[in-house]
């Protein structure tokens, strides 16, 4: 949530902060705003609410000139997305200017205090006080040392930050900090860069220096990078992480936006993700960084996630118990987080599953269950994510970058990361053979085509969306591992075309959401040729008896289904009824999209959301 660049060197700032703020707008698009250290010495700042695109339109006009500069746009969280509260935020001087994504949990005592001393507010945000006090500390014994008045500063702050700070009588300087937000810096021969994350810099290095917690650096224009710890000593050798992702992974490439582009990407990832795994004996999964023994003595698995991820959670429970036979259950993250008790074994394994890897719940889940003395394994997307380094082992879906604010391809490369997950715990706790192994990983490898093969169905699922024209509301039905297909369908339906949508298990219908049933009501039912498909198909009669619009998503030659309902999304036949979610989820994101441009949304940026929720 909310987005920072930050560049000092010999070029000038505003084209690489404005192209910066572009790629990383995914985190949060409610304002946007940018300070450039001018010639003259004085900061010229242009910010506004709205979009970067707006952002950049005003800038043509108020041309920032200068080669120093720091940029953010925001997701709000304290004040409303207005002028005033775009960030950078200024000092009472007008010397010093700050970007901040995180939250200052103590920031109404600090303001008070700072109130009280006469300095003078104008915005309603919590990042303002940072950037008062770093005037205080300006003003202090080290005058002169940018990095220790932002350390200073933040010795007083409570709650999470990653931090940009400028000052108009330190140039060629740019102070940054991090504590639970994300940050990294690079240096090149043009000058020295910050970002919240590697997506700006993919195209001007590949290699970065992460910020850990409670790190400073102090970068500057002839492109050296400082970084200091929180007492102010120099941390010798950081963290470094090399960017493999090629920066055209995060253009349009011809597409309308990113999640036609996203989803289109499924089958690609899905090859990836499988390729080189069957190993003789067993699923190589050396990233889990457990031994055999260890692995074969696991005996709870505990699986954690927000949002969509979380939908992978209850797929990948129902595989680790069918397969692998270990008892597993799962949790929101925010939700776990304030369980009174939470009951390990010594052998419990812990998966977080976060596309960001940076979802401030899902990291303190894993905290949480570290400090138990679980193992934790992370699937994440996202290279040298704050999950990746915390976690014990870790498994990148290697999806590639996820813009679109609507999770697609990452959710469908995370199932089948915890297929892969599921079998290594069948195979070396000996519930599977290798010949059942085998047998399960070719059943994924059928997945990519038969995501393909709905690709050339779309027509289905735009036809099918004429359904949702005239309704502010829909009910999503399925069972077993497709109920939750049916609650993941209804979260992409609702969040970009902002259409109220119920995803429920069908059997459970009759015991409330049946109410909303009227006449044309668009039902969704998820009835593919499984164990649970006769009664899906009573659910869908009840719906159908009471006037319900049904598009139902059926595998090859379910006539029976097929004469009863107004559409049909029809599924190649897959062998194994537990990977089903992996490609009935594909007509549901296309059918999503097709509302959702129906009805003139944005679907890559929808309203009040982020991608990345780095705030509780
Ligand atoms: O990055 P994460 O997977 O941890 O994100 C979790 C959720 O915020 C995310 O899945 C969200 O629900 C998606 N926008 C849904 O499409």
């Amino acid at each position: 949530m909310c987005g920072i660049v930050g560049y000092t060197g010999t070029n000038q700032a505003s084209p690489f902060l404005l192209k910066g703020l572009q790629t990383l707008e995914y985190r949060g698009y409610d304002s946007a705003g940018l300070e450039v250290l001018s010639p003259d010495g004085a900061l010229h700042g242009v910010k506004y609410a709205g979009r970067v695109s707006a952002l950049v339109e005003r800038c043509k006009v108020a041309n920032p000139v200068g080669t120093s500069g720091i940029a953010h746009t925001r997701w709000a969280t304290h004040g409303a997305p207005n002028d005033k509260n775009a960030h950078p935020h200024r000092d009472c001087s007008e010397r010093i200017a700050v970007t901040h994504n995180g939250i200052i949990e103590n920031f109404r005592e600090l303001k008070a205090q700072l109130m009280a001393a006469g300095h003078e507010f104008t915005s309603e945000t919590d990042t303002e006080v940072i950037a008062h006090l770093v005037e205080d500390a300006w003003k202090g014994p080290r005058k002169g040392d940018l990095v220790a008045a932002l350390r200073n500063a933040c010795s007083r702050l409570k709650g999470s930050w990653a931090i940009a700070c400028i000052c108009a009588d330190a140039p060629g300087q740019i102070a940054v900090a991090r504590n639970g937000s994300p940050l990294v810096v690079a240096s090149t021969a043009d000058g020295a860069y910050a970002a919240s994350d590697v997506m700006p810099l993919a195209s001007i290095t590949s290699h970065v220096i992460q910020l850990a917690n409670s790190q400073f650096a102090l970068l500057e224009s002839n492109g050296t990078i400082t970084v200091y710890d929180e007492t102010g000593d120099m941390v010798r050798d950081p963290s470094t992480i090399d960017i493999d992702w090629d920066a055209s992974a995060a253009t349009l490439g011809g597409h309308a936006d990113f999640m036609e582009k996203e989803i289109a990407e499924q089958p690609e990832a899905i090859e990836r993700l499988l390729q080189g795994r069957l190993g003789e004996d067993g699923i190589r999964l050396d990233e889990l960084r457990l031994a055999r023994d260890e692995l074969a003595s696991i005996d709870r698995v505990f699986l954690i996630a927000c949002g969509t991820s979380s939908h992978v959670c209850q797929i990948a429970r129902t595989m680790i118990e069918s397969w692998a036979k270990v008892p597993a259950t799962w949790a929101y993250a925010s939700e776990f987080n304030y369980e009174p008790e939470v009951l390990v074994t010594p052998n419990t394994l812990c998966v977080i599953v976060t596309q960001s890897g940076e979802t401030a719940d899902t990291l303190a889940a894993a905290r949480r269950m570290k400090a138990l003395g679980c193992h934790v394994f992370a699937v994440t997307n996202v290279l040298g994510s704050t999950a990746a380094r915390e976690a014990d082992g870790v498994l990148y879906v290697q999806a590639g970058p996820e813009v679109c604010v609507a999770s697609t391809k990452a959710y469908t490369a995370q199932l089948v990361a915890c297929a892969l997950l599921a079998l290594v715990l069948a195979r070396a706790n000996g519930t599977m053979d290798q010949n059942g192994v085998a047998r399960h990983y070719h059943d994924l490898s059928l997945l990519p085509d038969a995501i393909r093969e709905v690709f050339r169905r779309s027509w289905q699922d735009k036809q099918a969306s004429a359904l949702f024209r005239r309704s502010s509301s829909s009910l999503y039905l399925g069972r077993g591992v497709n109920a939750t297909t049916a609650l993941e369908g209804a979260l992409k339906i609702k969040e970009i075309s902002y259409l109220h949508a119920e995803g429920y298990p069908a059997g459970e219908m009759k015991h409330g959401p049946i109410a909303l049933i009227e006449q044309g009501f668009p039902v969704v039912a998820i009835v593919p040729a499984d164990r649970w498909h006769d009664k899906t198909v009573s659910n869908i009669q009840e719906c159908i008896a009471r006037g319900a619009h049904v598009i139902a998503v059926a595998t090859d030659g379910d006539e029976g289904v097929a004469s009863q309902v107004e559409h049909v999304l029809w599924i190649p036949p897959l062998p194994d009824e537990l990977l089903v979610p992996v490609v009935a989820i594909v007509h549901l994101q296309i059918l999503a999209r097709f509302v959702a441009l129906a009805r003139g949304r944005d679907v890559d940026k929808p309203r009040n959301l982020a991608k990345s929720v780095t705030v509780e």
